[in-house]
């Protein structure tokens, strides 16, 4: 078997992905159209085209434009649909994706609207393809931890169905402390927390992520390997890394990825998973992330298969859910 072959028959679970970075320029242009909103382009390929980025802003300001065309329920159900459609051709078995409530409440679009579309797509893509999955809600850095108290407060009729919130957008000059009280009381309502630290933003916000927001993983944290202490600790508590090679390419955190430090990590032991972050902007889903990094990293058999096993570990599954998904990632040769 090729690793390509390889990849594609390995069970995986994805544990970064924002939803709205799974809009397709196509579905894009189509909701736009029935909407009746204008969008600033004339066609996909012009869209696509825009899609050059130099750092993380640059892509930000992009993906809210294009997030600003999901109006009503049936577009966010839409759009999570064909995610889970690219999942079940990736063998993605799994999934936990965020979802950014402040992107469209502060639009106008109820809290509710967002939810019920995203949701009950999940329920359809475990009925249709038997795809698993788990919500978590993210907060905006950029803005202010009062805004983030309101959308846990609007949270609280759904939280049942969301199993942790999360912390993105502009990270340098927006550290984890900013939102420690927000966080502090999202877990005190049964949140499990998870935080972006370490994509641009320096080892210090890693230790922040792990010691005031109490973060099970840690959303990208390439950067961990700058300090030596805290790796110690990634190491030895295991605590996972959402790593999103093709997004840091795309995104310049690396310039080649050839550079990245995936494989360093994974050969130190840290429990480093694959994911696809927004796909529909940097180029490819989870198989492509795979597949590119297996490339440029050399990575082998026993690797890949390592890679899968820990996004089952790092999972928020139940512990029989990973039992059974890591015996499959064994019996793959
Ligand atoms: N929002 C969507 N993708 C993101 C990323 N890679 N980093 C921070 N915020 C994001
Ligand atoms: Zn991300």
């Amino acid at each position: 078997m090729d690793i390509k072959e390889l990849i594609s028959v390995l069970p995986k679970a994805e544990l970064h992905l924002h939803i709205e970075g799974s809009f397709e320029p196509e579905l894009m242009f189509e909701i736009a159209e029935r909407n009746k909103v204008s969008i600033p382009y004339k066609s996909v390929e012009e869209v696509r085209d825009a899609y050059s980025f130099h750092n993380l802003q640059s892509f930000l300001d992009i993906y809210y434009a294009g997030a600003s065309v999901l109006l009503k329920e049936v577009d966010f159900y839409d759009m999570t649909m064909a995610y889970l459609k690219r999942c079940y051709e990736d063998h993605v078995v799994h999934t936990e994706i965020f979802f950014d409530p402040q992107t469209h409440t502060d639009r106008g679009v109820p809290f509710e609207v967002v939810f019920k579309g995203i949701k009950n797509a999940l329920d359809e893509g475990e009925k249709k393809y038997g795809i698993t999955s788990k919500m978590i809600m993210c907060f905006l850095r950029h803005l202010s931890e009062e805004e983030a108290f309101k959308t846990l407060e609007m949270a609280k009729p759904f939280k049942d169905n969301i199993i942790a919130v999360g912390l993105d957008s502009s990270e340098v000059g927006h550290p984890p402390a900013k939102f420690q009280k927000v966080f502090d009381e999202a877990r005190s309502q049964g949140y499990l927390t998870v935080a972006h630290a370490g994509e641009e933003g320096p080892p210090d916000y890693i230790w922040q992520a792990l010691d005031l927001l109490k973060v099970k993983r840690i959303d990208h944290g390439v950067r961990a390997l700058e300090d030596e202490k805290l790796m110690d600790i990634i190491i030895r508590e295991r605590i996972p890394l959402t790593v999103c090679p093709l997004s840091n390419l795309k995104l310049c955190v690396v310039d080649d990825l050839r550079k990245h430090n995936l494989k360093k990590m994974l050969d130190r032991g840290v429990c480093v998973t694959i994911n696809s972050d927004d796909p529909s902007y940097f180029g490819g889903y989870m198989n492509q992330n795979f597949l590119e990094t297996s490339k440029a990293l050399n990575l082998n058999k026993s690797d890949l298969i390592q890679i899968a096993k820990n996004s089952f570990e790092a999972s928020f599954m139940d512990d029989k859910e990973k039992e059974h998904w890591i015996e499959k990632c064994n019996q793959v040769q």
